[in-house]
């Protein structure tokens, strides 16, 4: 059985203000890299965060300018999550650093605090500490920061949050991004809340925000002539990106509370199914289940992951693994790996599906249905 059009994992969910603000946008014709809707985000989300904050290009630019203001330079070691999305840590190359990457815990699925306290103190035994390290807060969930800070603090390693899926969540009541020195968000497509693209960046010293939007905007020198005495880029948010994601800032609280609910009705229709989990939902902070994300126990459930992806595809619902561990990436083979197995596992077993804040009770029950009808099919043949 079909459904009708694709059932797709996260789409953009649109509401009236964001037209309002395009519309203005044009009306006042700021189509560029500055404008009124550019100020009026920053200064909405420094006033939701508490920090300074710029608007750029995206999540993968954030981390880059990250990086740097936290002087990570050629033949530094950088820590990241191995389970991580790409332009979460691919800017390490950018500066010509070298990864280490370290595995996930299984209560959060993000980095493992106690694999990471283990780093750093025989690093710190050779006298070769990181530069930095990042802390990748996934699906919605943030990383068990109290003890990542209190290894990072004793040994002055700086904390880099790569808050990109976690917009909206918490950590004992703290905002992800604003525990760390730097911390990174994203406004991509797929993401809780949209502008179609785009990222912002918080620090909590002014003057790291103030460098982040001078490399933004090519890193030109004050004054009218073209002086450039430091490399910048076009990491910049565009006014119009700034327009949408103005008004999808005001309902992310909404968002929030549809997205948990999505997931909550997938956990209460499948507490009769064996074999498939929803992710742990750690007790230090709301998870926003930005994706619901499930794993699948081959042996209880009947069928595999990758079974369960290709029968919902056939049904048009688009489904996908969790994240490939960076160390299993050809990019990053020969980078050293703290652990690894548990990344490997939830790469292997998890599935992500769809999740959208606008997905219907028709469509998701329509899920629901396939995944019943999954586990009866092989159940049941398994019986005769
Ligand atoms: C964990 C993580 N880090 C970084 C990024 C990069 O963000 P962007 O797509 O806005 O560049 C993403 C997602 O897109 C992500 O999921």
């Amino acid at each position: 059985m079909r459904f009708p059009y694709r059932i797709h994992l996260s789409k953009p969910h649109m509401g009236e203000w964001e037209r309002q603000f395009v519309d203005e946008a044009f009306s006042e014709n700021w189509i560029s890299t500055v404008g009124r809707h550019l100020n009026e985000l920053e200064r909405e989300f420094s006033e939701y965060s508490g920090l300074p904050s710029v608007a750029i290009a995206s999540g993968t630019a954030g981390i880059h300018l990250g990086l740097k203001l936290l002087g990570v330079k050629e033949g530094d070691e950088v820590v990241s999550p191995t389970l991580t999305f790409a332009g979460g840590c691919n800017p390490i190359l950018y500066e010509r650093a070298t990864p280490v990457f370290v595995d996930s815990d299984r209560a959060s699925w993000n980095i493992d605090p106690a694999l990471l306290t283990d780093l750093l103190e025989r690093r710190a035994a050779c006298g070769r500490l990181p530069r930095a390290v990042i802390v990748a807060h996934l699906f919605g969930q943030c990383a068990d920061m109290d003890p990542i800070m209190e290894v990072c603090g004793r040994f002055e390693v700086p904390v880099l949050e790569d808050a990109a899926e976690a917009l909206g969540s918490s950590y004992r009541g703290r905002i992800p991004g604003t525990i760390g020195e730097v911390g990174v968000y994203s406004l991509n497509g797929n993401k809780i809340i949209t502008g179609s693209t785009g990222g912002l960046l918080v620090a909590h010293d002014e003057k790291r925000v103030t460098k982040a939007r001078f490399w933004a905007t090519q890193a030109r020198d004050p004054g009218g002539d073209y002086l450039h005495s430091e490399l910048g880029y076009n990491y910049r948010m565009s006014n119009i990106v700034a327009a949408i994601a103005r008004g999808q800032f005001r309902v992310l609280e909404t968002r929030v509370r549809e997205r948990r609910g999505v997931a909550f009705r997938y956990q209460d229709a499948f507490s009769e199914l064996p074999g498939i989990e929803l992710m742990p939902q750690a007790e230090y902070g709301v998870h926003t289940n930005w994706l619901s994300c499930f794993l699948i126990d081959e042996e209880r459930f009947g069928i595999s992951r990758d079974r369960l992806i290709s029968v919902l595809n056939d049904a048009n619902v688009e489904a996908r693994p969790v994240w490939r561990p960076m160390h299993l990436q050809k990019l990053y083979l020969g980078a050293e790996v703290v652990g690894g197995a548990v990344a490997e596992d939830l790469n292997r077993r998890g599935i992500c599906l769809p999740s959208s804040s606008s997905l219907t009770e028709g469509e998701q029950t329509f899920v629901i249905d396939r995944i019943r009808e999954a586990y009866s099919y092989v159940t049941g043949a398994n019986r005769t």
